[in-house]
């Protein structure tokens, strides 16, 4: 067992480094200090902030970030060249991570130099950087693929070279959890420096091969939010930092809670979504439908789920659909302040059901028309705002522009936005008049046409969240593609309004 086996683990995060090489992935400066803010709010250890050389605004970026005088370290990616290290050093990072490569295959295709010719340039590498008085991590690309004694031979020298940290790269995911414990145990012999670990995810083995590591004593995992990297990614932080915390009790610096909330940023910077299955940040990953599931959830938490929804600032919910049963369909209820009889329970029930065997997605808002028929309620009980009147405008030459009119409490409020199209400027007019009341988003948008030509009927579902995390779904059927959104909008919100009510 490792003496630093209650040390706490430093997160090394790599998302605007690695996770900007995603493909399709680009940043503006303005965008990587944002997400740098976050990550320190977040309070991650370590920022790699970028590969300094690889352009002038990439430089820009990291200057801006260094700028705003985080309590992360940041740093900066340099092949061990001169060039690399002097772009890193000009940016004024507090930590270079210089890296060659030392497998064979790179040595030979890549490189073209031979072993000898590879530990030089790695010695050099780090004593350049080490002369300017910036903190050195030491990364041997392609570790897992090297030949175990020249590897050996590469980290003893970097760190007689100065190296603060070494980095055992996995660069092509093909590690498995076993061997990755045997690697770093036989390192940690011959090194006393801190070991990081940069595990990719082309088998889906990245968090897997991280947490091995860990256990053998490496410290400092790199990470990237939403597993966002190179092909199929690296471990993502909100994987890797809820094992620690949760299955092993140990600690990071990372408050969870604002796990959800990063992830939804670097999404939505980074335009790449969340599969609704992922661990911990996914849209379902606190989400119950299956009455089983669900009974237990409401009668005690622990039953079907690991962690709280609260610790990584998420809440559960619960679907209704045809593997529903009564408790969630009564809490549900219950949450809008409706409450059926057991008999009216049952009643919505089997309507629910029927409606998923057909094969249909049952969002809150099909959910209160069932019960509304079948509680015989009015549907003026279920509005807190009123869609009064709205209009669009788009063209060649214009922006697409949008005004809604809504009423709440006897009282009419105008809002007017541009956008991409007509539902967006839409959205955001809706989005603008009722910011005040409720801060919402858009999680979802789905629009199916229901038959053929251009005067098909639009069926729109939505799905918002508020602030606090509450979730809203709703529908909407017509052959206006715009007022129907417009309407499955106002309709969403008023669902968050009245769950906030109760
Ligand atoms: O994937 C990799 O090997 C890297 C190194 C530079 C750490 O990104």
């Amino acid at each position: 067992m490792s003496s630093e086996r209650n040390e706490n683990i430093k997160i090394f995060d790599t998302t605007l480094r690695e996770g900007e090489q995603t493909p399709g992935v680009s940043l503006t400066p303005e965008e990587k200090v944002e997400i740098a803010r976050q990550l320190d709010k977040l309070g991650v250890d370590t920022i790699e902030a970028g590969f300094p050389v690889i352009s002038l605004g990439e430089m820009e970026a990291i200057r801006f970030i260094i700028k705003e005088r985080l309590n992360a370290e940041i740093c900066g990616l340099a092949r061990v060249e001169k060039a690399d290290i002097d772009a890193a050093l000009n940016c004024g990072v507090d930590c270079i991570h210089v890296f060659v490569a030392t497998s064979d295959i790179h040595l030979k295709y890549k490189l073209k130099l031979d072993r000898e010719q590879v530990l030089l340039k790695a010695i050099e590498g780090v004593e350049y950087a080490k002369k300017h008085g910036v903190l050195v991590e030491f990364s041997a690309e392609d570790a897992t693929r090297s030949d175990i004694e020249y590897l050996k031979e590469v980290y003893i020298a970097v760190e007689k070279a100065g190296a603060d940290r070494i980095d055992i790269p996995d660069t092509v995911g093909i590690m498995t959890p076993k061997r990755m414990y045997d690697l770093v145990s036989e390192i940690k012999q011959v090194v006393k420096i801190p070991i990081s670990l940069h595990c990719h995810d082309d088998f889906g083995m990245a968090v897997a091969n991280t947490i091995a590591g860990i256990e053998a004593g490496a410290t400092r995992p790199h990470v990237t939010i939403n597993g966002l990297g190179e092909r199929s990614g690296n471990a993502p932080l909100e994987e890797v930092v809820m094992v620690i915390h949760s299955l092993y009790k140990r600690k990071t610096r990372v408050n969870t809670k604002l796990i959800y909330d990063t992830s939804r940023l670097v999404s939505a910077l980074t335009g790449i979504p969340i599969h609704v299955n992922k661990a911990i940040v996914g849209e379902n990953a606190f989400g119950h439908e299956s009455g089983i599931h669900t009974h237990g959830i409401l009668e005690m938490p622990l039953t079907y789920e690991p962690v709280e929804p609260e610790t990584v600032g998420r809440k559960r919910w619960i679907q209704a659909g045809k593997h529903a049963g009564g408790h969630g369909i009564q809490s549900k209820l219950e949450e809008l302040g409706w409450n059926p009889t057991k008999e009216q329970i049952k009643e919505i029930l089997s309507m629910v059901k029927a409606l998923g065997d057909k094969g249909k997605f049952v969002t809150d808002s099909d959910l209160i028309s069932l019960s509304r028929t079948v509680m015989k309620k009015t549907s003026e009980e279920e509005k807190i705002i009123d869609l009064t009147d709205f209009a669009v405008m788009t063209g060649i030459k214009m922006l697409p522009t949008a005004s809604v009119k809504i009423t709440l409490n006897g009282k009419e409020y105008v809002g007017a936005e541009t956008g991409v199209g007509p539902v967006d400027s839409a959205v955001k007019a809706i989005h603008k008049i009722t910011s005040n009341l409720v801060n919402i988003k858009l999680k979802e948008y789905r629009l199916e046409a229901i038959t053929g030509g251009s005067d098909a009927l639009a069926n729109v579902i939505i799905k918002v969240e508020d602030k606090d995390g509450n979730i809203a779904s709703s529908r909407a059927i017509g052959e206006d593609v715009v007022r129907v959104s417009v309407e499955a909008m106002i309709d969403g919100i008023n669902k968050i309004l009245l769950k906030k009510k109760q």
